[in-house]
């Protein structure tokens, strides 16, 4: 039997691709968390992503995939422009709370609009501003691309991690 130094027994058997297993496949693969928010009237809405990606450079465009049961995605299609922070690693708990059900997501959070309407989040590690372009078929959920429209880097703070299902920070490596 094959053996390795990720499996050294050899014992186990692929994992089915059930949901359950899927998920924890999906959380091996770290990724930061972007909140994306819009005002709606003068109320931001939005919730939090692990989805981003980067897609392309000229023209600058990047993508998230969204979950068809959101039921605060229909509401920020209906928004001009789109704030995207990624945030920061002390925003753990803040994270959570953009992804409840069971509370205001903003009570408490430190946000601010840019003039059109964009919701970014303060403290963030790096905030853009975004249109939808296109959508496409994601199976259980929707890809979204998105034509990017103003970045602003904010050096030196550390981004949150997402992986395993836990919020972890960087660690200089060497
Ligand atoms: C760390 C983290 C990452 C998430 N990433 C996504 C994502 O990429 N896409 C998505 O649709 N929902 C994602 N969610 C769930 C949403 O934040 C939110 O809970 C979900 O959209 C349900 O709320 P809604 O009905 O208000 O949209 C994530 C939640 C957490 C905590």
């Amino acid at each position: 039997m094959a053996t390795s130094a990720h499996n050294p027994s050899g014992a186990s058997a692929p994992a089915e691709l059930d949901a359950e297993a899927l998920r924890r496949a999906f959380g091996a693969y770290p990724t930061g968390v972007v909140a994306i928010g819009a005002l709606r009237g003068n109320e931001p809405v939005g919730f939090a992503a692990s989805s981003f990606v980067s897609i392309s450079l000229q023209p600058p465009m990047a993508a998230v995939s969204v979950a068809r049961t959101s039921t605060t995605w229909p509401r920020l299609t209906e928004a001009p422009v789109l704030g995207l922070s990624v945030l920061s690693h002390g925003q753990g708990a803040l994270c959570r709370r953009l992804a409840s059900r069971e509370v205001n997501r903003f009570d408490g959070v430190a946000w601010q609009a840019t003039p059109d309407g964009a919701v970014m989040i303060e403290d963030a590690a790096l905030w853009l501003t975004a249109r939808v372009s296109a959508t496409y078929d994601g199976g259980d959920h929707e890809i979204v691309l998105m034509e990017l429209l103003t970045v602003e880097l904010f050096t030196g703070v550390e981004p949150l991690v997402f992986h395993t299902s836990q919020f972890r920070e960087l660690i200089p490596h060497g």
